[in-house]
C-alpha cells in the first residue's frame, strides 16, 4: 500500500476537498489489491457494460478504467476497448492482470493515464460509457462541462453515452461526522492484518460534497491509517439539465442495471444519451481547415 494513503492527514475535512485529481478522487485507488478485494461480489454492473460493448460491436471508450473490474470483460467478450483513468496504481494493476490473459484479449485493450476532463483518444466510437460513480469525481460545473465535451468528441453518429451514479439519500447526507460507522474485521489484501474498519461521513451542502472516511485499525495494534474518497452528489434532474444543456439529447435513466424505471427507493441511476444533432455539428474530432477564400467575382 502507498505511504501516501497512510499517510492521510486525520485533521483534513470536507472543506480540504473537492478539486479533481485531489486525494479524495485518488486515495482510494492506490491501492488496488484492496480495491479488488472491497467490489469482488459486485457483478451486475460488469454483465450490463459487457451486454452493452457487445450490441455496440465496438470499439468502446471507458473512462475510469481503473484495474479493469469491467473493462477485462468486455475484452473477453471479445470487444475491443480503449481505457482512460488517472490513477498509475490502478492501470499498473490492469496491466498485470492482463499479462495473464491470452494474446487475443490483451491485444483488444488500449490504456493511457489520463484526465476524463482532457483526454483525446483521436477516434470516435459508438459506445463511450463511465461506469461506478466515475461521474462523482467530477466537482464543479466547469468539471462537467470540460468532460462532456470530451464525450460528445468522442462519439460516433449514433452513439450512445452510458454512465452510472448513486442516487443520493437524505439519511447519508445528514449523518454526524463525528459518528463512525463500523463493519466487521478484515484481513487487509497487501499488508495481511487482521484490521477493524470504520467509515466516517462529511458533508458540504453547498458545494454538495460527500465525503468518506475509510478508517483502518490493525487488530494487533500498529499504526490506524484512514483514506479519504469524495463523490459530488448530483441529483437526477440536475444531471437531466447538465446533460441537456451540454448537447446531449434522448436522456434515458433506468435502475440499478434493470433497464426499468426508477423509483423512490433506487440506490444508483443509469443513464444512456446520445449527442444533439445541433451539439454534433460544434463537436469536430479534428478542427476542420479554414475554408479557403471565395473566389473574387469579377
Ligand atoms: C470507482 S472507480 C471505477 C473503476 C472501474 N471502472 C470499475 O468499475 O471498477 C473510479 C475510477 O475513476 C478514476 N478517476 C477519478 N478521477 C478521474 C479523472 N479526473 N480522470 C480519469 N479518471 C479518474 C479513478 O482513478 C478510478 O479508477
Amino acid at each position: 500500500m502507498s505511504g501516501k494513503a497512510r499517510g492521510a492527514d486525520p485533521a483534513r475535512t470536507i472543506r480540504d476537498f473537492g478539486a479533481a485529481g485531489d486525494d479524495g478522487a485518488k486515495g482510494h485507488y492506490e491501492d488496488p489489491a484492496y480495491y479488488t478485494k472491497t467490489y469482488k461480489d459486485r457483478r451486475h454492473d460488469v454483465d450490463y457494460y459487457v451486454r452493452l460493448a457487445r450490441q455496440s460491436k465496438g470499439p468502446v471508450l471507458e473512462y475510469g478504467v481503473g484495474n479493469g473490474r469491467i473493462a477485462l470483460h468486455v475484452a473477453r467478450a471479445g470487444v475491443e476497448v480503449f481505457g482512460v483513468d488517472l490513477s498509475r496504481p490502478m492501470l499498473d494493476d490492469f496491466q498485470a492482470r492482463l499479462a495473464l490473459e491470452p494474446k487475443q484479449v490483451r491485444a483488444r485493450v488500449a490504456l493511457a493515464e489520463g484526465d476524463m476532463r482532457e483526454y483525446r483518444l483521436g477516434k470516435r466510437v459508438p459506445l463511450v460509457y463511465a461506469p461506478f460513480n466515475c461521474f462523482l469525481h467530477l466537482y464543479t460545473r466547469p468539471d462537467v462541462e470540460a468532460f462532456l465535451a470530451r464525450v460528445r468528441a468522442h462519439l460516433a453518429p449514433g452513439g450512445r453515452f452510458v454512465f452510472d451514479f448513486s442516487v443520493p439519500h437524505g439519511e447519508d447526507l445528514s449523518r454526524d461526522p463525528e459518528r463512525t460507522y463500523g463493519s466487521p474485521k478484515i484481513r487487509h489484501p497487501s499488508t495481511g492484518e487482521l484490521v477493524k474498519y470504520a467509515e466516517r461521513f462529511e458533508y458540504d451542502r453547498l458545494r454538495q460534497l460527500l465525503l468518506i472516511w475509510m478508517e483502518f485499525e490493525p487488530e494487533a495494534g500498529g499504526k490506524p491509517w484512514k483514506v479519504p474518497l469524495t463523490h459530488r452528489q448530483f441529483f437526477p434532474r440536475e444531471v437531466e439539465a447538465l446533460l441537456h444543456y451540454n448537447g446531449f439529447a434522448d436522456i434515458f435513466f433506468t435502475a440499478d442495471f434493470t433497464d426499468l424505471p426508477a423509483d423512490q427507493w433506487v440506490d444508483s441511476m443509469v443513464v444512456s444519451c446520445g449527442v444533439a444533432p445541433a451539439a454534433r455539428r460544434r463537436s469536430p474530432i479534428v478542427r476542420r481547415r479554414a475554408a479557403p477564400p471565395a473566389k473574387k467575382r469579377a
